[in-house]
């Protein structure tokens, strides 16, 4: 059913044990930590650091010892690559469904025996952002932009380089879909997002605090304090990245 869906589809070496993958997160809490995340999201404070990237900086080149990926174009995404991230995102089917509906797109990395390693999301000009995991908010995605979100790699297959080569995968996709600028961000205190962002080539880190509070956000930047409806969509640009 989900095979319809277009994406960017990996393969790499087999250096990480799959079998350690598989064990890395016990499905069991998988609920709890769904439970704990539902009642969070409308009462969280996210203190992020916003970037964009213009296509002028060529992505740094990944570490020596990171993972051969072999991009086989874009393909149809796999029933069993939208049930691996369900069961290690915390996402459910439901939501990953809506969301490649809405059209937005996966990139992914697997082992050879087809583990899945990382993954990250794409949303592109007039998609809508719904950071379901987060804030529960919903950004409208502007013209001629592309947005990236909600990335992560297995534990296990951490610090090979797999997210900024997945983030440079990503961001040639979304210029060669007409966007003119790609944003992403990520907490101000994660460390590994931030390097692999830097080292992708985004540019122009711009602070902000961002309160969900009920049906109310407030983002304060060095600049300004603004609130809103956190209800409904809400336009990117009146968020982050102004
Ligand atoms: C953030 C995350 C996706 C990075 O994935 P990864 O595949 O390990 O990243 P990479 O191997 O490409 O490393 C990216 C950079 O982070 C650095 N890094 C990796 N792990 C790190 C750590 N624990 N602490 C500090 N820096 C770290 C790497 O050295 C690299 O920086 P460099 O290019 O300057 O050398 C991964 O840690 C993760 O899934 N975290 C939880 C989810 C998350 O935070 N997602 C990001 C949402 S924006």
């Amino acid at each position: 059913m989900l095979s319809k869906y277009m994406d960017a589809s990996f393969i790499r070496n087999g250096r990480v044990s799959s079998l350690k993958i598989a064990n890395e997160r016990d499905s069991r809490w998988m609920s709890l930590r769904r439970t704990y995340w539902a009642a969070r999201r409308h009462l969280v404070r996210r203190d992020v650091l916003a970037f964009v990237h213009t296509g002028l900086i060529q992505p740094n080149k990944p570490p020596a010892d990171a993972p051969q990926i072999n991009i086989s174009g874009a393909g149809p995404i796999s029933d069993a690559v939208a049930h691996g991230i369900a069961r290690q995102s915390g996402l459910t089917l439901d939501i990953i469904k809506a969301r490649l509906d809405a059209g937005q797109l996966i990139v992914h990395a697997n082992a050879d025996d087809g583990a899945l390693l990382a993954w990250g999301w794409i949303a592109l000009a007039d998609h809508t952002l719904r950071l379901d995991w987060e804030t529960d908010l919903h950004l409208q995605v502007a013209a001629g932009i592309g947005y990236l979100f909600d990335f992560e790699t297995m534990p296990a297959a951490r610090n090979h380089g797999l997210y900024r080569q997945l983030l440079a995968v990503a961001i040639k996709r979304c210029f060669a879909n007409g966007a003119k600028l790609v944003g992403i961000y990520c907490r101000a205190d994660n460390t590994a997002s931030r390097r692999g962002i830097l080292a992708a080539g985004f540019t122009n880190a711009v602070p902000a605090s961002v309160l969900r509070l009920g049906p109310l956000f407030r983002v304060k930047t060095r600049d300004r304090t603004r609130w809103g409806w956190a209800m409904g969509d809400v336009p990117l640009t009146e968020m982050l990245h102004t």
